[in-house]
């Protein structure tokens, strides 16, 4: 009889994605997915050189090497909007935004069946805890859409688990003796929380439900930390809070836009160009405008949300000022960013992820001193500011890093064996 193919767990990221299955007895086994690497960024390129379509890191490079096309990135973070049916021209026509996360899913299957030899067709899906804040209606619509696109792109059997406690299962395989544990997933577009009770012992049991304390969410992660560290230290160089003569303020909307990973592409429409080409009587200094028109007339936005997330990551592993190269768009041109400016510029954003942890606490009716300990995933959760001011607010208790990009999928795998699989190890 022929082997089934395993249950397998996607953890669909605002900007990676990985994906692994678990056989009866086993530990979870991350699916190599472009190369070697277990993760790959959340990104399509749409070359309109070749009218050819590229996923992962090498989607990124071959937009940030200059080839004409389209990049998709952060699609997870429309999900839930108006903006998942509007279509967007590529270079065989239009697609929604709908069909793009399909095609996305659809070549995860494809890599999968790779390694597993047959295409993946049961999948528990990882889901952030919100994924629009204080919305219910679009929450559900965002976890409908993402299941509508699963199943378009061949997935068969499919349910949803949330991020946090997916996190928790993870960690739970490392845990030796019953504690309660704060398990804090800060990704790109989410941060996800949970107190859960683990342990050797409560890990076979098939029901979990009594084990999740409580759950709490917030809608900031690490493309928000590179949208304000853009807008702080990038788009004043393009104009944002720039004066004309008479003291008028140029317009924000198209320097809001402009640093939002999932906003960009529209920046390109030429409606938005003509508009933005407007601007120029609001300007004192017209060398900002000549900046900002170069941007959008050669599509530099996502190189620049590239080279600030890069500069946010520098500084914060390097405890160093880090430099944001911007000589594309002017020779010489630069910016710096300081681990000052950024504790600085960042801390309203940290402070609201902050509370959304206690009140996670304050759900599960304990204190922060109730917990065993705290653990963190997820690329942002490693942001020293972050890391600081989690500190400052659960003083004394135990911090654990973990697997900041795997551990996700790890447990979505367990939750898709929990659910039933017939794999042996
Ligand atoms: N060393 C680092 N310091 C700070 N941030 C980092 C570091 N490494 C990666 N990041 C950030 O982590 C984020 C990606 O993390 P991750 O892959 O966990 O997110 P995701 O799972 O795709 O998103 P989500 O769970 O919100 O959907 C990016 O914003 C990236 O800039
Ligand atoms: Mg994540």
């Amino acid at each position: 009889m022929k082997t089934p193919t395993p249950a397998i767990g996607i953890d669909f990221g605002t900007s990676n994605s990985a994906m692994a299955f678990a056989l009866e007895g086993g530990l979870a086994q991350s699916l190599p997915l472009e190369g070697t690497a277990t993760t790959m960024p959340t990104a399509l390129f749409y070359n309109a050189e070749d009218r050819s379509t590229h996923f992962g890191r090498e989607a990124v490079a071959l937009y940030l090497s200059g080839v004409e096309g389209r990049l998709m990135r952060s699609l997870k973070s429309l999900l839930g909007s108006s903006l998942m049916q509007e279509t967007t021209a590529v270079y065989d026509g239009l697609v929604s935004f709908q069909d793009i996360v399909a095609r996305f899913l659809h070549e995860l299957a494809t890599r999968a069946e790779q390694t597993l030899g047959q295409r993946p067709e049961r999948v528990v899906l990882g889901r952030p805890v919100h994924f629009v804040d204080d919305d219910a209606k679009r929450d559900r619509q965002a976890e409908d859409s993402l299941r509508q696109a699963a199943r378009s792109a061949g997935y068969r059997d499919i349910s949803f688990q949330l991020e946090p406690i997916a996190a928790a299962f993870d960690y739970e395989q490392r845990v030796t003796k019953e504690s309660v544990i704060l398990i804090v997933d800060i990704g790109g577009g989410t941060s996800d929380f949970t107190v859960v009770r683990l342990g050797p012992e409560r890990m076979t049991r098939a029901d979990r439900a009594s084990d999740v304390l409580a759950t709490s969410g917030v809608h900031i992660g690490g493309t928000d930390f590179d949208q304000r560290l853009n807008l702080e230290c990038v788009m004043p160089l393009l104009g944002f809070r720039h004066h004309d003569a008479r003291g008028r303020e140029v317009p924000s909307k198209v320097f809001f836009e402009l640093s939002s990973w999932h906003l960009i592409n529209w920046l390109y429409a030429p409606k938005a160009v003509r508009q933005a080409q407007e601007l120029r009587s609001s300007y004192a200094d017209m060398r900002l405008h000549d900046r900002l028109m170069t941007v959008l007339e050669e599509r530099y936005g996502h190189r620049i949300a590239n080279e600030v997330e890069q500069a946010k990551i520098e500084s914060s592993v390097n405890d160093a000022p880090s430099t944001i190269d911007l000589s594309f768009v002017e020779t010489g041109l630069c910016a710096s960013l300081t681990p000052a400016d950024m504790a600085q510029q960042l801390a309203e954003l940290l402070a609201k992820t902050v509370a959304s942890a206690h009140e996670c606490v304050r759900r599960a009716g304990l204190r922060s001193n109730d917990l065993d300990a705290i653990y963190l995933t997820g690329g942002s959760s490693a942001l020293r500011p972050f890391q600081q001011a989690l500190r400052r607010g659960f003083a004394g208790v135990q911090i654990t890093e973990g697997d900041l990009f795997g551990g996700v999928a790890a447990g979505l795998a367990y939750s898709a064996r929990a659910a039933g699989v017939h794999g042996r190890a």
